[in-house]
């Protein structure tokens, strides 16, 4: 062994060849931590300093081969400030030229997922054999940041500025016949012949049959290209990246501006660039949250895991109870992810229309060429419709989704626990009820829980898992595991009125409906909310809901907690109801909507609109932006601390990751307890007081005031 050390080790093979292997020590995975940089410079100079080596592979130990640099080494790294943050790149990125500049060839072999600070490590390399199970990319921008370790100067040497400016823009992954066509990679071989491959190649190299010399050349050379296509390559960049990323998220920008900047200079000049403009990004609030994001995403996924772990009972067979928009949804997700499914309603028609909204979405993939028409035929044979209860006794789950009525729902609880078996889990997908009080009457309320889904089924990855005063964790535990094979992310939450989502989204609703009393133009609202980074504003959202249902919706939740969310005065929502205005479901709502050329409901302003509400708003006000968002926000994130207060739902990391996955927050500004923390705890404590006289919804409840008053912040 020439070289061991806590990453990486070589090994001579025999004929002047050595193998670098990484496998980090203690680890599931191989990242590219502090550890595992300072050793590979060790390891490198190892290489450098015996004169019998003429070649190197450079493999991975584990399954993956790099997952990317230690995304939880960057907040301390970051926090530091841009300059520190310049500095620390360049001296990764030291280590990396001199990896490169060994003075023999180097050919990698990426055996699984390469992303990140692993793709630039493989592009630091002379060739790169790939196997076809592999994927490899630059996710850097869904971090707010982009390559640092000189992956924006290499990938553009390596495969030409335009598909590198996708790729890095993008943050896509890419399978290996996409990386193979790009020139990424220069062979894709099976898993298998991957090493042999690798050695092969170095052996070429060695013996002068492939020109490692030029190759190596060419990416410490400004990029081939003159300034007219220099200029003509960034322009429409430019428009394109801009448009895409939007204001938001100002990466993508900064990494094409950093390209352009670096085009014309040698590789070392490039780099100094590219860390100039990588300090920059890294700095930003948006680089801080989206971070935040990803490191609360995976504190969900653990607690999620540590749930699975405690189930043995295995779900072969589900049901759902109502075919309509949730339960075709529910039925289809099910399907696709492999678990079957009875779907049972009182009416054929809805079967028909839920198995017919299935076929549609499962059509449109077999379009796209995602599936095959076996493999829809396959998927859609695994939901059975039904008009009753026959083989309910071999269902291990059902989930309920009849309408919104507690009186149906229960008459549907008692029918369903006579002919199901003793242990089978009986879960609603109400938006707003109780499951405490839906578990009245039940025979076996342990086996009760709630699992709520968000509309559409298909695309939003929240599912609240909803645990009743007698839930069993037993039943908790079987349902997390569905709702985690059904591909989704399962966050568990205790019991109450709306449970963690929909109790933070009235309040947040009803601030729009006090801005619009108040005199509010619900257009200016829209407009104001959706700068913020909202999908979409509050007055187009209800649309989206339907004005009946949030009304109902709303009255629940009135109930539940009178003393703030029971409005003494009509709503302008209300008046839309009453006048038959029920949102994109029948074309009218706030807006008004007509198919599109795809058939989607496009909206346009109804001028009607403003003389209907007329008789409950005070008359025409200007409000600022900044107002418009403050009194929109403040009630929504004052329910999050009370919610957090109540131990409804455990940790901010879960708060912000549910709000992010089930309606949407702008994960750039990383959900409600991150946007605080970034205002200043003690900044929005002072904008609570300001609209105190609003009521008790403004009203910051003591959690945050505690913690504004011990200068604390939800995180680090
Ligand atoms: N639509 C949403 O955005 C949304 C989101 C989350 C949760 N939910 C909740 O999901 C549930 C269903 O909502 P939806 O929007 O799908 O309603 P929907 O009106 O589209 O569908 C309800 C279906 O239930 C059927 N049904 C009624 N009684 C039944 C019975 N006894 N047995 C079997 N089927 C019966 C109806 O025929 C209808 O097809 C509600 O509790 C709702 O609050 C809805």
């Amino acid at each position: 062994m020439l070289y061991s050390g806590p990453a990486f080790s070589v090994a001579a093979l025999g004929d002047g060849i050595v193998e670098l292997k990484f496998d980090l020590a203690g680890e599931s995975v191989n990242k590219l931590n502090q550890t595992a940089l300072k050793d590979l410079d060790s390891a490198t100079q190892a290489i450098a300093k015996d004169a019998s080596v003429k070649g190197v592979i450079l493999t991975s130990g584990k399954t993956v081969f790099i997952v990317g640099a230690d995304v939880t080494e960057f907040g301390a790294m970051f926090a530091a400030g841009e300059e520190s943050v310049a500095k620390g790149v360049l001296e990764v990125n030291r280590m990396l030229c001199r990896f490169e500049d060994l003075p023999v060839p180097t050919v990698v072999a990426i055996n699984g997922v390469c992303l990140g600070g692993g793709l630039e490590l493989a592009l630091a390399c002379d060739y790169r054999v790939m196997s076809p199970t592999a994927s490899v990319g630059f996710p850097e921008v869904k971090l707010g940041i982009f390559p640092g370790f000189g992956g924006s100067v290499r990938l553009p040497r390596v495969i030409g500025i335009d598909n590198a400016v996708e790729w890095i823009c993008s943050g896509a992954d890419k399978k290996a016949d996409a990386a193979l066509k790009d020139g990424a990679v220069d062979a894709v071989v099976a898993p298998e012949h991957l090493r042999d491959a690798a050695i092969a190649m170095v052996k070429q190299c060695i013996a002068g049959k492939l020109d490692w010399k030029g190759r190596r050349a060419e990416k410490l050379a400004p990029l081939k290209l003159n300034a007219i296509e220099q200029a003509m390559a960034f322009t429409s960049s430019m428009a394109v990246v801009g448009a895409q990323a939007g204001p938001n998220y100002p990466a993508p920008m900064l990494a094409l501006k950093n390209m352009q900047q670096a085009a014309s200079l040698g590789r070392d000049a490039a780099i100094e660039v590219e860390a100039k403009y990588f300090a920059k990004a890294a700095v930003t609030p948006q680089a801080k949250a989206l971070i935040g994001v990803f490191l609360a995403d995976q504190v969900v996924k653990k607690a999620a895991g540590a749930w699975e772990k405690k189930s043995t009972k295995q779900i072969s067979q589900a049901a759902v109870l109502g075919a309509g928009i949730m339960g075709g949804g529910i039925a289809y997700q099910s399907a696709v992810k492999g678990t079957p499914i009875v779907m049972k309603d009182i009416r054929e028609e809805a079967l028909a229309l839920g198995m017919g909204e299935a076929s549609k979405l499962l059509s449109k993939q077999v379009e796209r060429g995602r599936i095959s028409p076996e493999k829809m035929g396959e998927t859609l044979g695994r939901i059975r419709p039904t008009l009753n209860y026959g083989d309910f006794g071999g269902v291990d789950i059902i989930i309920e989704a009849v309408v919104e009525n507690p009186k149906v729902k229960k008459a549907v609880f008692a029918e369903v626990e006579g002919v199901v078996r003793e242990d089978t889990i009986i879960a609603s997908n109400t938006s707003t009820i109780s499951i405490t009080s839906l578990a009245e009457g039940l025979k076996r309320p342990q086996n009760f829980v709630g699992m709520h889904f968000f509309n559409p089924v298909h695309m939003m990855p929240l599912v609240e898992v909803i645990r009743g005063k007698q839930s069993s964790d037993a039943a908790l535990a079987a349902t997390v595991k569905l709702a985690t094979k059904m591909g989704k992310t399962p966050v568990v939450v205790n019991d109450c009125p709306g449970f963690f989502v929909n109790r933070v989204l009235f309040p947040y609703f009803a601030g729009f409906h006090m801005l619009l009393r108040d005199g509010a133009d619900f257009l200016a609202v829209d407009k104001a909310m959706e700068k913020f980074g909202w999908p979409m504003g509050p007055a187009y959202l209800m649309d989206v809901v339907g004005m009946d249902t949030a009304v109902h919706a709303a009255g629940v939740m009135a109930a539940g907690f009178p003393d703030r969310m029971k409005p003494d005065w009509k709503t302008t929502t209300q008046v839309m109801v009453e006048n038959q205005r029920f949102g994109q479901k029948n074309g009218k709502g706030y807006y008004v909507y007509a198919p599109d050329k795809k058939g989607k409901p496009k909206k346009t302003v109804d001028p009607t609109v403003n003389g209907l509400i007329a008789p409950v708003v005070a008359p025409r006000k200007e409000f600022a932006p900044e107002e418009i968002v403050a009194r929109c926000m403040v009630p929504m994130v004052n329910e999050v601390a009370r919610c957090l207060e109540e131990k409804i739902v455990a940790t901010p990391y879960e708060a912000d990751m549910a709000l992010i996955f089930g309606i949407g927050f702008p994960p750039f500004r990383g959900g409600a307890c991150r946007y605080v923390d970034q205002s200043g705890v003690g900044n929005f404590v002072a904008l609570c007081e300001k609209y105190a006289s609003l009521g008790k919804p403004y009203e910051a409840p003591k959690l945050l005031r505690d913690m504004a008053a011990a200068g604390k912040k939800f995180f680090g």
